[in-house]
């Protein structure tokens, strides 16, 4: 590949606002703090960064429930400081890439007071309303994503309004083509104000079957999630029509110069379905690997996904990595089990698989899961499926430094809308003192991706192995070999040098056709070879 492509070549960082640096000490984060704290992420080597949503909001999904498209959730800041932002991280050659939730909006939305104020109203239709079943019952037997049925008997007209996440989210009506008009005028909004791209939340989901049927029953083979909800979501989820959605926003992004970038949470559990929402290129820059975010940290199942992805996606797509989101127990929890070995070698496969990585803050440091005791709980599927499921663990305050309150809040510390996690720790500013930390190993990977053009496009070859080991081999030049298992490993035909380990302490060694890795150990290879020139 001849010229770089920064949603494409970069790494890029999650930042749920509400929880990454609070500037004005009210316990809650704020693009003021996002502002004030783009030096650290300058000094990663980000390329992007996206922010959880920032919109207009009740906040009954905490962003995911929008009110108002254009305008900024007052709490967190102003349309103002949303420019500001972009201008700060542009300085930083750094993208701002929004979070936009088309598949519903908030039940305060006034569309929907419009919507619901009577079957006539022009705005009926931007919404999914049906008449119940001749019993009174719901119009088919679709569920909520989050639990329960996914409709809601409205009294005052007496149908139902569909809503595939909380009461609090009816979904749009994207079969009405002035929902779709509105929302090329909403990305319009935005990207006319320099924002680089968008992450589309629920992105396979916006379509619904246009005659409602019925969902059928899982079967054995399905996915555990989809098991707990008792149906395949045939005609909720990935409908053919969703492609043409997705083709529109496309040819919006495509429309400026330079072409902005649209990555897609495209929720689904196999990876040819995750692949189609390529499209022939004509649809997401990338596609959000749910499949291996489910996966279990073991190489045979990892590699699997990988290989799949790898063979699946369109000529001329490029996959996208990520270990967390604010959806997931945090990686050091959920693949790590709090060990730091294992959360090393998390960390040093998704900066070196084929792709562009997402990182999700505090990734950065190896921020564990934190507990948030039920009275603390906020997120809507915690409170309802406590101690079972919940996002709050993973979305606590950024841990900055071990003073008071974390670093997170300026001025006195207050309480945090969420508890804090072990500031003392895990903190980002002990660990840019210490050489052989999870921050340093971070940045070390991703500027490394940045030198070798390797790292950055060259090919994913799996190189074969087994046991615990997995290695793979990045374009000419370099070998990545993790070692997942408790037993040591040992990989061969490595000539070369250990540019990066999991332990510093082997950096710069040589190899000589078998390298031995520990336990729990990843290593990164640079073979004997010309030089290759850089590309930039
Ligand atoms: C996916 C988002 O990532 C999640 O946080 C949200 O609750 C649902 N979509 C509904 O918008």
């Amino acid at each position: 590949m001849a010229e770089r492509v920064w949603w494409r070549d970069g790494v890029h960082y999650q930042i749920y606002p509400r929880s990454w640096a609070d500037s004005d000490g009210d316990g809650v984060g704020d693009l003021r703090g996002i502002i004030d704290r783009l030096d650290h992420l300058g000094w990663l080597g980000v390329d992007g960064v996206w922010l959880s949503p920032i919109m207009v909001s009740p906040d009954a999904d905490w962003g995911y429930d929008v009110a108002d498209y254009t305008g900024v959730q007052p709490g967190l800041g102003t349309l103002a400081d949303v420019d500001e932002l972009i201008a700060a991280a542009g300085r930083r050659d750094i993208k701002i890439i929004l979070d936009i939730v088309p598949n519903h909006t908030s039940i305060e939305h006034p569309w929907f007071a419009e919507s619901r104020s009577s079957p006539d109203n022009p705005k009926r239709d931007w919404y999914v309303w049906a008449d119940s079943k001749a019993d009174g019952s719901p119009p088919n037997n679709w569920v909520s994503s989050f639990g329960g049925p996914a409709w809601t008997l409205d009294d005052a007209t007496g149908q139902y309004y569909l809503h595939n996440f909380t009461p609090g989210q009816p979904d749009l009506n994207w079969w009405n083509e002035e929902v779709r008009a509105e929302f090329d005028r909403i990305l319009r909004f935005w990207f006319d104000r320099g924002v680089a791209g968008f992450r589309i939340d629920v992105a396979h989901m916006v379509v619904k079957d246009k005659e409602l049927r019925d969902n059928p029953p899982v079967t054995d083979a399905d996915h555990w999630m989809d098991q707990l909800r008792g149906q395949r979501p045939v005609y909720n989820q990935c409908r053919p029509e969703v492609h043409d959605v997705i083709r529109r926003w496309r040819a919006v992004a495509d429309s400026y110069d330079p072409a902005r970038m649209l990555v897609g949470e495209t929720f689904v559990f196999d990876v040819p379905t995750m692949a189609s929402f390529y499209g022939a290129d004509d649809e997401l820059n990338l596609a959000f690997n749910i499949p291996l975010l489910h996966t279990k940290f073991e190489p045979a199942a990892l590699r699997g996904v990988v290989e799949e992805t790898e063979a699946e996606i369109p000529p001329g797509c490029w996959p996208v990595w990520t270990a967390g989101n604010h959806d997931v127990p945090r990686f050091p929890t959920r693949w790590g089990d709090n060990d730091p070995a294992r959360a090393r070698c998390a960390l040093m496969m998704t900066l070196t698989l084929r792709g562009t990585a997402f990182l999700y803050y505090g990734d950065e440091i190896g921020m564990p899961d934190t507990d948030v005791p039920r009275e603390r709980l906020r997120d809507p599927v915690g409170l309802r499926f406590h101690p079972l499921a919940g996002r709050d663990p993973a979305r606590t305050p950024m841990q900055w430094d071990a003073g008071p309150g974390g670093g997170f809040s300026t001025g006195p510390a207050a309480e945090p809308w969420l508890p804090f996690g072990d500031f003392a720790a895990c903190n980002v500013a002990d660990q840019r003192r210490d050489p052989n930390s999870m921050l340093a190993l971070c940045r070390d990977l991703i500027g490394l991706r940045d030198a070798v053009p390797d790292l950055r496009d060259g090919t994913y070859e799996t190189i074969a192995a087994d046991g615990g080991l997995w290695a793979w081999r990045r374009g000419e030049r370099v070998v990545v070999a993790l070692n997942l298992g408790d037993a040591p490993a040992t990989v061969g035909g490595v000539d070369g040098i250990v540019r990066i380990g999991t332990d510093r302490a082997r950096d710069g060694e040589r190899a000589d056709g078998a390298l031995a890795l520990g336990p729990w150990e990843g290593v990164v290879v640079w073979l004997d070879g010309e030089p290759r020139p850089a590309l930039m």
